[in-house]
């Protein structure tokens, strides 16, 4: 098995692979053309961690994440902002119960990030994050296994890859979240992950949060 960075021609096997294993997860309720942008503005966006373990020619398992978060997501508002949105009216305005869990968890929030996007683009700005002098924190916020090979390895090499690719990029701790009804959470206290409790998402969803210090 080897992990490598997903490549254009890995997107398609790794959007079927997200919607099969975390067929429950919100963003998948918008389908496969949603999916896919979502995809490649990760796999084209500065900051970003979009891994694929193969085993062969067969994807076997995807992690998504961030070195450098901050980056990362005002890249890809940038590029595929309006691509995304558009994909999700477009998946939204075919399913209404999606339209209205949209409106009432998310809507107001992205609505003023499409916003600051015109506005920053109206100004011809490239808006900077304050930095903070503080720890360098990095994200994983997605890591799946296609159930075949699960139990095999395959997400832990994920996880490795990630570590070894934020240490390159002098990220000091990454940061996660998992809700807390899923089986993954063992998964992150067998690799060493240190638990941080619970929290509410801003759209209203549990999670427990976890750390990982890199030395
Ligand atoms: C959670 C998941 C990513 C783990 O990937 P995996 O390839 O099956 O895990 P690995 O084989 O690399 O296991 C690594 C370690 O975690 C442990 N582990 C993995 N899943 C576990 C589980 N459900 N319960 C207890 N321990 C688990 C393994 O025992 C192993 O420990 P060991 O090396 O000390 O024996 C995978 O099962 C999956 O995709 N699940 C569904 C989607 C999901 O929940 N994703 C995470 C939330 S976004």
């Amino acid at each position: 098995m080897k992990v490598d960075a997903l490549s254009v021609a890995d997107l398609d096997p790794a959007v079927a692979l997200h919607l099969e294993v975390l067929d429950m997860e919100f963003l998948s309720r918008f389908g496969p053309r949603f999916m896919r942008a979502y995809y490649r503005a990760w796999e084209s966006s500065t900051g970003a961690l979009a891994l694929g373990a193969f085993e062969g020619d067969q994807l076997a398992g995807v992690l998504l994440g961030a070195t450098d978060p901050a980056a990362h997501v005002r890249a890809m508002v940038r590029a595929h902002g309006a691509r995304l949105a558009l994909h999700m009216l477009g998946a939204a305005l075919t399913h209404p119960a999606l339209a209205r869990d949209l409106v009432t968890t998310r809507a107001l929030r992205y609505a003023r990030g499409l916003g600051r996007l015109v506005a920053t683009r109206l100004r011809r700005a490239t808006p900077t994050a304050p930095s903070t002098g503080g720890p360098r924190v990095g994200e994983i916020t997605h890591v799946l296994v296609d159930s075949r090979y699960q139990g095999r390895g395959v997400g832990r090499a994920l996880i490795d890859a990630a570590i070894d690719a934020s240490r390159a990029a002098n990220v000091d701790e990454l940061v996660l979240v998992t809700p807390p009804d899923l089986a993954a959470r063992h998964f992150y206290d067998a690799l060493g992950w240190t638990a941080e409790g619970s929290m509410t998402s801003r759209s209203g969803e549990a999670f427990l949060r976890y750390r990982y210090r890199l030395g």
